[in-house]
C-alpha cells in the first residue's frame, strides 16, 4: 500500500490542493513511518505469543502421561520462558539474571510434565526469596547486588542426571531447613503460599522417579536445590 502511495507521488508530483491538505492533515510521512513500526511490533508480539504457546504445550506435555525419554534442558527452558514475566525488572528491583551451565545430558526416562513442575516450584521459590531479600534493600543497593538464579546440569558417576538450581535470595534459617519438604509448611503470608510446592517436588522426585532431592542453604547467601534423577533404560 505504501509502495502504491509512493508511486502516486512519483507519477503525480504535483497533486491538487485537496490532496495536499489531506496529506498535511494526516501527516503522511509520520504515518508511513509509524505504520512500518506498528507492523514490526505486531510481528514481534505474535512471535512472542507463538513461543509462549509452544512452551506451555512443551511444559504441560498433557499428551504424554507415560514415562518417556525426555530432554531435561528443553523442560528447564520452557519453564524459564513461562516465568519470564517474574524475572524481568520491576520498580523495586533489577531483573533477575539466569545463568545456565548445561552439561551434555542423555535423554532421561521420566514424566516430563511432572519434572517441569518440580523445576517450576523450585525456581518460583528462588524468585520469591530474591524478591524478599531485595525488598529490604534500597533500589541502589538492590542494583549493586541483583538477583541471580544459576542452573547447572550434568551426569553423575551413579548414572543419574543432576540438576542444581541456586538462588542468591534470603537463604533458609537452619532451624527450618529440615521442614521445607513437609506438606503445608510455609513462611509466606496467608494467601501467598500454600506450602505445597516443595512437598510436591519431593514426592515427584523421590517417589515417582526414585531420585533424590536435597536442599543446601545459608542465611544471607542463598539456597541450592540438588535434584538427581536415574537415567533409566534409555
Ligand atoms: N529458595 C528458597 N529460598 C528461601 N526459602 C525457601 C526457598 N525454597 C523454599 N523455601 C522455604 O520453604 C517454604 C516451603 O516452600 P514451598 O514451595 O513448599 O511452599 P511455599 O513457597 O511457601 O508455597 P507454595 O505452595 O505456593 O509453593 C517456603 O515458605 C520458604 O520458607
Ligand atoms: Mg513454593
Amino acid at each position: 500500500m505504501l509502495d502504491l502511495v509512493n508511486l502516486y507521488e512519483q507519477e503525480y508530483p504535483e497533486p491538487n490542493a485537496k490532496i495536499v491538505d489531506r496529506i498535511q492533515e494526516i501527516d503522511l510521512d509520520f504515518m508511513a513511518e509509524d505504520l512500518r513500526k506498528l507492523v514490526g511490533s505486531m510481528q514481534v508480539g505474535t512471535e512472542r505469543i507463538r513461543q509462549i504457546v509452544l512452551s506451555l504445550r512443551n511444559f504441560s506435555r498433557l499428551d504424554e502421561s507415560a514415562m518417556k525419554p525426555v530432554d531435561i534442558h528443553a523442560g528447564i527452558d520452557s519453564t524459564l520462558l513461562i516465568l519470564q514475566h517474574r524475572l524481568k525488572s520491576h520498580d523495586s528491583r533489577p531483573a533477575i539474571e539466569v545463568i545456565k551451565e548445561f552439561g551434555k545430558l542423555p535423554l532421561v526416562e521420566c514424566y516430563a510434565s511432572q519434572l517441569n513442575q518440580v523445576f517450576m516450584n523450585i525456581i518460583v521459590n528462588g524468585i520469591d526469596a530474591i524478591e524478599e531479600r531485595c525488598h529490604k534493600l534500597s533500589v541502589s543497593e538492590a542494583e549493586k547486588n541483583p538477583g541471580r538464579i544459576a542452573i547447572w546440569t550434568g551426569v553423575t558417576p551413579q548414572n543419574t542426571v543432576m540438576v542444581e538450581i541456586s538462588d542468591n535470595g534470603t537463604g533458609i534459617p537452619e532451624e527450618i531447613v529440615d521442614r521445607i519438604f513437609n506438606p503445608f509448611f510455609t513462611t509466606k503470608a496467608v494467601g501467598k503460599g500454600t506450602g505445597l510446592g516443595m512437598s510436591i517436588a519431593h514426592s515427584i522426585v523421590v517417589e515417582k522417579h526414585k531420585g533424590k532431592i536435597e536442599c543446601i542453604s545459608q542465611m544471607g547467601r542463598g539456597t541450592t536445590f540438588k535434584i538427581q534423577i536415574p537415567i533409566g533404560k534409555t
